[in-house]
């Protein structure tokens, strides 16, 4: 059985996407509709997912189910109900798998309708709200590796570090007015006076050179050169194949040595030849 904490999960998404209740939880959770929810609602809208099976059931028993069992929150409606359909035989799910298919197909016709009366404009700006979230996406889920392995953080610069250091005491009281007054502040500081912020950002330099150096040679290592700066993974590849040469020759030449040895020994003469060698 799934965990407890997914089991709600997904309840809560099954009342929000079926719109099952209309307790203010759910009137809540539509102010977070997917931008492209909010486009459309000029041109009446995409279509509606189409229901799975199980979502088709739940659909269709919720309402005297929660009749039947008042007092029971909406999430536990939903998971006693998840529950009853595991237990179906798959006969007794096949009337809503039907049900399912024939969603599906109205749902992609629907869609196509819906695609037809779009202005290119339009069709255009769906396009572009789907990139960037795809794009988010992706660049979330490779910060999130990027952090799991360890990538140093990038060195700061000396104005970073100023405003990290000083953000506290700024003036004003939002974060763009603090911001602005450390930037003007910044802007007005003589060389002396930046002299130690531009001495830190130098030895931060230092820093993530020497940990991005041997970091990107551990990526390398296990073989995640992908995520190497294409000219270190140059660099760091020659020196490799290099070390590689180096020690496949020792190894040639150890593997040489005892060959001999083993031949000696065959012939049984080990012992003599060890001696006169010494
Ligand atoms: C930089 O500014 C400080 C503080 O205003 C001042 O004491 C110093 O003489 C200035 N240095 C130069 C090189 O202008």
């Amino acid at each position: 059985m799934a965990p407890f904490s997914l089991m709600s999960v997904g309840a809560n998404l099954l009342v929000k996407s079926l719109s099952l209740f209309s307790s203010a939880s759910v009137v809540r959770c539509s102010c977070v509709a997917p931008v492209i929810k909010s486009f459309s609602t000029t041109t009446g809208g995409p279509p509606k997912r189409p229901l799975t099976a199980y979502m088709t059931y739940v659909k269709e028993m919720q309402p005297t189910f929660s009749r039947q069992n008042p007092g029971l929150k909406n999430v536990d409606v939903i998971r006693k109900l998840a529950e009853k359909w595991r237990m179906l035989t798959l006969e007794q799910k096949q009337p809503f798998q039907d049900a399912s298919l024939v969603s599906r197909e109205q749902y992609k016709l629907a869609l196509e309708t819906y695609k037809a009366q779009l202005t290119p404009a339009q069709t255009a700006a769906i396009a572009e709200e789907k990139r960037q979230r795809v794009a988010k996406r992706k660049a979330i889920r490779r910060k999130k590796e990027l952090n799991s392995l360890g990538k140093p953080k990038r060195p700061r610069s000396a104005f970073n570090i100023f405003m990290a250091e000083h953000f506290e005491e700024a003036k004003g009281t939002t974060m763009q007015a603090k911001l602005k007054s450390l930037r003007d502040d910044w802007m007005r500081f003589n060389n002396t006076q930046k002299q130690i912020y531009t001495q830190l950002a130098e030895d931060d330099k230092v820093r993530y050179k020497n940990e991005i150096k041997s970091w990107e040679e551990h990526m390398i290592e296990i073989g995640r050169e992908d995520l190497v700066r294409r000219k270190e993974r140059r660099a760091i590849k020659a020196k490799t194949v290099h070390d590689r040469k180096k020690k496949s020759k020792v190894t040639v030449m150890k593997a040489k040595a005892p060959k001999k040895k083993a031949i000696v020994a065959g012939t049984a003469v080990k012992k003599t030849v060890k001696s006169t060698k010494k």
